[in-house]
């Protein structure tokens, strides 16, 4: 792994930016493995001004998002799949059909996640970004989520629930299950890139680094991965090094 630690989210953003801008330039047929939540923001919207400054193309960049919640419709404003069109796909010269969200309105579930599996064996991503759960999941990975796990249907932790429901009117409008990528799909990437900003992530970047490889903190798994680079901003690097 390798870690870098740097000042505030602005520079988390920039140097994964510079990472993935690095990989579509030299591979502008690149496939990115893409996350949600608040922090790859940032990262989003450098690749947006840098295809408007025309020096990044996604024509025939081919994305694979990690999860998206059970029961929300396309037009709801917390799903995935209109983060990703809100915060990215509608800013750039990506081609819709080259984009994959899990479909979390699927009446077969169980046959949806076998289809975005084969998805994923389709397309092996280049880069994967990651964020992390305060509890330390990747993607939806709760933890004890089995690490040969594939693309499932998952329970969402209480504590994920509690975490995401500063982005809806009230916590029982968060949805209780999610599609992930399973950590084994996660892992198939060929790289890597796990931001995390906030003291709030303080104590699952020490438990991801420096702690046991355990079920209990999902992210920890990333320590076995040949190419990982995680960078945090003081705040989420405070506890690292204590012992
Ligand atoms: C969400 C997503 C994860 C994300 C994490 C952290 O629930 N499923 O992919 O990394 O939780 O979110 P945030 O970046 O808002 O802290």
């Amino acid at each position: 792994m390798q870690i870098i630690i740097v000042e505030n989210k602005e520079k988390v953003s920039l140097e994964a930016f510079n990472i993935v801008k690095n990989i579509i330039l030299k591979n502008n047929q690149a496939v990115l493995g893409l996350a949600t939540g608040s922090t790859p923001i940032g990262l989003y919207k450098l690749l947006i001004d840098s295809f408007k400054k025309e020096q990044l193309s996604f024509k025939d960049v081919t994305t694979c998002n990690l999860d998206e919640y059970v029961g929300l419709d396309r037009n709801h404003p917390q799903c995935y799949y209109h983060f990703m069109k809100e915060h990215l796909f509608d800013h750039i010269d990506i081609s819709l059909e080259n984009t994959f969200i899990p479909n979390g309105m699927a009446e077969d579930l169980e046959k949806e996640c076998k289809h975005y599996e084969d998805v994923l064996n389709q397309h092996q991503v280049d880069v994967q970004i990651l964020g992390v759960g305060s509890n330390g999941h990747i993607g939806f990975n709760e933890p004890m989520t089995p690490f040969d796990s594939i693309t499932h249907v998952i329970e969402l932790a209480q504590q994920t629930r509690e975490d995401n429901a500063r982005f809806f009117d009230a916590i029982e409008d968060v949805p209780t299950h999610a599609i992930t990528m399973g950590i084994s799909s996660i892992l198939r990437a060929k790289k890597i890139i796990l931001m995390a900003t906030s003291e709030y992530k303080a104590q699952a970047i020490q438990q991801m680094i420096e702690g046991p490889v355990d079920l209990k903190c999902p992210a920890s798994i990333l320590q076995t991965h040949p190419d990982v680079v995680v960078i945090v901003d003081k705040d989420a690097a405070r506890m690292l090094g204590n012992g």
